[in-house]
């Protein structure tokens, strides 16, 4: 495990950008896994500032994101898919044939999942997944007590997730509690991965995630085990790293 520690949250995002604008310089055609909330909005803000200098480009490039809300539509302000687009793809030459967000409204959920770790597959898998963490400990919406061996299912948010991601809703009874999130097996088979924190808030959780024993009550915990992954933190958020 890397870990690059950055003196704010903008060199954070701007050492993460500088990290992706790099993967696809070297992989024009790279298959790019991506995150939502907080903390990667800065990150996608300088990556396509860095677009916009044109030295690569998002036409070959295929995405799929980490996870979506249950019954949340793509129109919806609130879903993934909507805030994708306004972070990125909107601003970029990405072929929206190639952007993959779990269906947040799809009928069979079962199948939705199934289907979409399939598509991974099938594009040949992640070069490189974003990732961010929640406060506790998960990655993507896969929660404590995750099964480190799942792929993409169906998960019911914690209430500390509820709570934490409340802050996007206009009440606390509008944030879904289930939504559909690839798996800790898919996440850990992307061959490169970069997990962004900031703040004090994500001390201690990157404290246990970086130091404490891998265990599926710290689901980040098994990023100590990929070979190929960097933390980026801003000093607030490594300040109890020893
Ligand atoms: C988002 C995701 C989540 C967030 C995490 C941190 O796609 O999968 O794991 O990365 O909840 O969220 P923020 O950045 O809002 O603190």
């Amino acid at each position: 495990m890397r870990i690059i520690v950055t003196k704010d949250y903008d060199e954070m995002s701007k050492v993460a950008a500088r990290m992706v604008a790099s993967q696809l310089i070297l992989k024009p055609d790279s298959i790019l896994g991506l995150a939502t909330g907080g903390t990667p909005v800065g990150f996608y803000k300088e990556l396509v500032r860095l677009y916009n200098e044109g030295t690569f480009d998002f036409k070959d490039v295929k995405t799929f994101n980490l996870d979506e809300y249950l019954g949340l539509s793509k129109d919806n302000p609130q879903s993934y898919y909507y805030y994708m687009m306004e972070n990125l793809f909107k601003h970029v030459n990405i072929d929206l044939n190639n952007v993959h967000i779990p269906d947040g409204m799809a009928e069979d959920v079962a199948r939705e999942c199934k289907e979409y770790e399939r598509k991974i597959k099938e594009a040949g898998g992640i070069d490189l997944q974003v990732l961010g963490i929640g406060n506790n400990g998960h990655i993507g919406f896969n929660e404590p007590d995750v099964k480190f061996e799942a792929e993409t299912h169906m998960v019911n948010l914690d209430e500390e997730t509820i709570q934490a991601n409340s802050r996007f809703f206009n009440s606390i009874e509008e944030v879904p509690t289930r939504a559909i999130s690839m798996g800790i097996k898919t996440i850990m088979h992307a061959r490169k991965i970069i997990l962004l924190a900031s703040g004090t808030g994500k001390a201690d959780i990157i404290r246990e995630a970086v130091h404490g024993g891998i265990t599926p009550d710290v689901p980040a915990s098994i990023l100590q085990l990929h070979p190929d992954v960097t933390f980026i933190l801003d000093k607030e958020a490594a300040s109890k790293l020893s």
